[in-house]
């Protein structure tokens, strides 16, 4: 029974099945030693082991630092140029200077993975404040961390069955860049631990749903397609994606879904990187339509998993993000 199983999680879904596998190997701490993975860290490449930085950074004492992480697909950086975009925004933004160039740091990333071999990878890139004596004013000397680790993939009932979510009044410091802060989610998600939710839904002063602490939020209300518009959130690049192949499919409103209007919702769903398509069925522990996956978020999730199978992703360029 239990190969029969293994062989048809296989079936449906290879990439999720190998991750999940290799994730669970990896678990084993002798097993993760021997994986030996190979960090970047400022002009060198190291064992994770001796990878450190400063107490005195300011990531460390002020929470003054940016990222951004992405996947691979077949050992493939999924959308790099994107996310490289996006990390120079959320620097810029910050007033944190990049120590290397786009180009520079995609080629980083190259020989990172080259020399981690892993079947599949998460990639964290990071840039921090940099040590600071006086505590507080940033110095020259920002840290470019790159690090890539096995991809671990959710667990398949989260697909198949959809995940629940909370709201919280919460909120993202610097709504628009991705900085490291993530105070907030961390709170809202241990909150959200005896509801059993997988994520937590930010509402803003009006009670409108914008994101969540780490995917973007999407619902089905008849057959109309909402998300909130991207003033007040972090445009995924998953979120860009999902936009481009649902809009042939259905009509999209760029704007927020009220806190009232949840129990008129017909499907929901969430988006991140590492998350793809996450169907989401209940909300605050009211059902989401009939409280099962629905046949839109299903057409969607297949729209996205024969996305990432292409040969070639072609680059998204979003406005916000190229300057
Ligand atoms: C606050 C927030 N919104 C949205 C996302 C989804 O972004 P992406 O699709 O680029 O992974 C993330 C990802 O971590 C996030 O932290």
């Amino acid at each position: 029974m239990i190969v029969r199983r293994l062989h048809r999680e296989f079936s449906q879904n290879p990439q999720g099945f190998l991750s999940t596998f290799y994730g669970c190997f990896v678990q084993n701490k002798s097993a993760c030693d021997r994986l030996k993975l190979m960090y970047y860290v400022n002009g060198h490449y190291i064992p994770k082991e001796d990878a450190k930085i400063s107490i005195l950074d300011l990531a460390v004492l002020r929470g003054f630092s940016v990222f951004d992480y992405l996947r691979t697909y077949r050992g493939r950086p999924f959308h790099l140029e994107d996310h490289l975009q996006r990390l120079k925004y959320s620097a810029d933004h910050v007033c944190l200077q990049l120590p290397h160039s786009l180009p520079e740091i995609e080629h980083i990333v190259g020989t990172v993975l080259h020399k981690n071999e892993l079947p599949e990878a998460s990639i964290k890139i990071l840039v921090t404040g940099g040590a600071s004596e006086d505590h507080f004013t940033p110095l020259p000397g920002n840290n470019l961390i790159v690090f890539a680790y096995p991809l671990t993939a959710y667990p398949s009932e989260y697909y198949e069955q959809g995940v629940n979510v909370i709201t919280t009044r919460l909120s993202r410091s610097v709504p628009t860049g991705k900085t490291t802060q993530y105070t907030s989610a961390i709170i809202a998600m241990q909150r959200g631990k005896a509801q059993n939710a997988k994520e937590a839904l930010y509402l803003n002063s009006k009670d409108e749903i914008l994101e969540a602490t780490t995917s973007n939020f999407f619902a089905f209300k008849d057959d109309i397609l909402y998300t909130c518009c991207s003033e007040e959130v972090l445009i995924g690049i998953t979120r860009e994606i999902v936009l481009k192949l649902a809009e042939p499919h259905f009509p999209i409103q760029l704007q927020p879904i009220h806190l009232s209007e949840i129990p008129n919702l017909d499907e929901a769903f969430i988006t991140a990187s590492n998350k793809e398509v996450m169907p989401v069925t209940h909300i605050d522990s009211t059902p989401v339509g009939n409280g099962k996956v629905g046949p839109r978020t299903q057409k969607i999730m297949q729209l996205f998993r024969s996305y990432t199978q292409q040969s070639h992703w072609p680059t998204l360029n979003i406005p916000r993000y190229h300057s």
